[in-house]
């Protein structure tokens, strides 16, 4: 998408776990920034007002360490290396760099000695949050250092003139207090930005853009009702309305009146997506009959999806354009100098639509992170409890139905789950948790109801916390919530005697149960 209109902070990515963060907060003052690969060019750098050089894992002296032009100096765009970032200014600007065997971590106190642009409003004596194991032994010529800690004689250093600048700490985590401030320097009186980018001038640009792209042309997504897919669809829909097909498949593994609100919401007055549902409910149980692991079942489940989707497709005709919510973590991820590492995002692709279909993509979120597209959602006037849901598994609740997947199953599950969800939400806790759901356990048990024996279903109920699905915790839920969901979901779904609670961490549990 372009932002011709757009004022923009390049930031070079040199490998540091902390360069999202950067992003993240220019974003934060309204300033769009852009993380490249510390190799590539940086396009029309007439929109650039600065460029941030990251920190890195690496040492300037090791061998094939990431390193730039020393051009980049010369453009007379202001910028500032953080970490490594003023280490390699600090070398190519012709200063010297001490490799140093110790590693300073963590917190150390900032003594500001000279006045400076960078460090307006900044009190001496705060922490800031190092990370790094070289340090500036002889400042390059033209520099001067502002700033020291106690390990660090230039903590701070710049060259006012070039407008170049280096902090040996890391302003963008939060430990380093006055990072934010710092920051806010940079942008604003050094780099002079204006701080006008909103998410309104987002919509209204990437629409223009999208127009500009599609023309007459037909564009499918698949629609999920998650928000990565959702805001998508509208979005590009408002830029060619029913030129964009939302395929909604309802594989008959969702929730308790989900695909009706799906239909509802987005089929509906409010959102008037141009919608169509296909039930492959039926399809999806036959192929799923007696099939046990999780494995094949998500395996089952995805190539169905798939398969259903051609289907489509081929109906429609002459597509060109597929729509898909891809995010930016993802795409920094696979772009990232350090390479593509290993997340659970690997099942949330759609894995091989593209190359399949030999369709042209469009992924109008590719810029944008998961807060940014739920208040760009909320612009849109996608309702909130479809922006705040909790993330829900692609293969749904036949991943929830531990064994053999049955409508049977699938419909007590339904009423279990139901529930618990209303019983959170009423207890005021569903935004305070990561995830919470209902398990269909593969055992039975025997219970007493009345003067009754009875031999029945268990139900596990499991409520995490996580910042990002790669950990997480068990939430210590009220004891008396606990017992009204266990009181509730044995005596009003049939099937079930007994509910448990899963009291397991990930690692070394999961957070589904398959
Ligand atoms: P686990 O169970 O691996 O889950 O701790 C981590 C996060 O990923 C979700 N999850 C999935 N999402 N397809 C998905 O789209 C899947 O096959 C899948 N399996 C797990 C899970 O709900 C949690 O948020």
């Amino acid at each position: 998408m372009k932002h011709s209109s757009h004022e923009e902070i390049a930031i070079l990515d040199f490998g540091s776990q902390y360069t999202q963060l950067i992003a993240r907060k220019t974003r934060e003052n309204k300033v769009y920034s852009r993380i490249l690969p510390f190799n590539e060019p940086l396009g029309d750098a007439s929109r650039v007002k600065g460029i941030i050089l990251s920190g890195g894992p690496a040492s300037v002296y090791q061998e094939g360490a990431p390193i730039v032009s020393k051009n980049i100096f010369e453009l007379g765009i202001p910028v500032l290396g953080i970490c490594y970032g003023m280490q390699l200014m600090g070398l190519l600007l012709n200063g010297k760099i001490t490799p140093s065997d110790k590693r300073e971590y963590g917190r150390a106190e900032l003594f500001i000695d000279r006045p400076s642009s960078l460090l307006e409003g900044v009190e001496s004596g705060k922490v800031a949050w190092m990370s790094h194991g070289d340090r500036i032994d002889k400042l390059p010529p033209g520099f001067q250092s502002v700033a020291h800690t106690s390990n660090s004689p230039v903590a701070v250093m710049e060259n006012a003139e070039k407008r170049l600048y280096g902090l040996q700490f890391h302003p963008e985590v939060t430990h380093s207090e006055q990072g934010g401030r710092i920051l806010q320097n940079f942008l604003f009186r050094i780099c002079g930005c204006g701080g006008d980018w909103t998410l309104g001038s987002f919509a209204e640009e990437t629409i223009r853009g999208l127009r500009e792209r599609i023309g007459d042309k037909k564009v499918i997504c698949g629609l999920s009702g998650g928000v990565d897919s959702s805001v998508a669809a509208v979005l590009v829909s408002k830029a060619v309305g029913d030129q964009l097909i939302s395929v909604f498949v309802d594989n008959g593994l969702l929730r308790k009146g989900e695909a009706e609100k799906v239909v509802q919401v987005f089929g509906g007055a409010g959102m008037k997506l141009n919608l169509r549902r296909v039930d492959a409910s039926r399809r999806l149980l036959e192929k799923l009959k007696g099939v046990e692991d999780p494995e094949k079942k998500r395996k089952i489940i995805g190539h169905e999806f798939i398969a259903v989707f051609e289907e489509e497709a081929e109906k429609l005709g002459d597509i060109e354009f597929l729509a898909q919510g891809t995010l930016y973590p993802d795409v920094i991820e696979s772009v990232s100098f350090k390479g593509p590492s290993a997340t659970i995002k690997t099942h949330h692709n759609v894995g091989g639509l593209p190359e399949r279909m030999k369709f042209k993509l469009v992924e109008p979120l590719r810029e944008l992170f998961k807060d940014e597209v739920r208040e760009l959602g909320r612009e849109l006037g996608i309702p909130q409890d479809i922006l705040m849901r909790q993330p829900f598994p692609g293969p749904g609740l036949a991943v929830r139905v531990l064994g053999r997947v049955t409508e049977e199953r699938l419909a007590i599950l339904r009423e279990a789950d139901a529930i618990l969800l209303e019983e959170i939400k009423r207890a005021g806790l569903y935004h305070e948790i990561w995830q919470c759901f209902a398990v269909l356990l593969p055992v039975k048990t025997v219970g007493v109801m009345g003067d009754e024996r009875t031999y029945e279903n268990v139900v596990g109920i499991r409520a995490v916390n996580s910042r990002d699905g790669m950990t997480a915790d068990w939430v210590k839920l009220p004891y008396d919530l606990l017992a009204l969901l266990s009181n509730r979901i044995i005596n009003e779904v049939k099937g079930v005697n007994r509910v448990v609670y899963d009291i397991s961490s990930k690692p070394p549990a999961t957070i589904e149960w398959e």
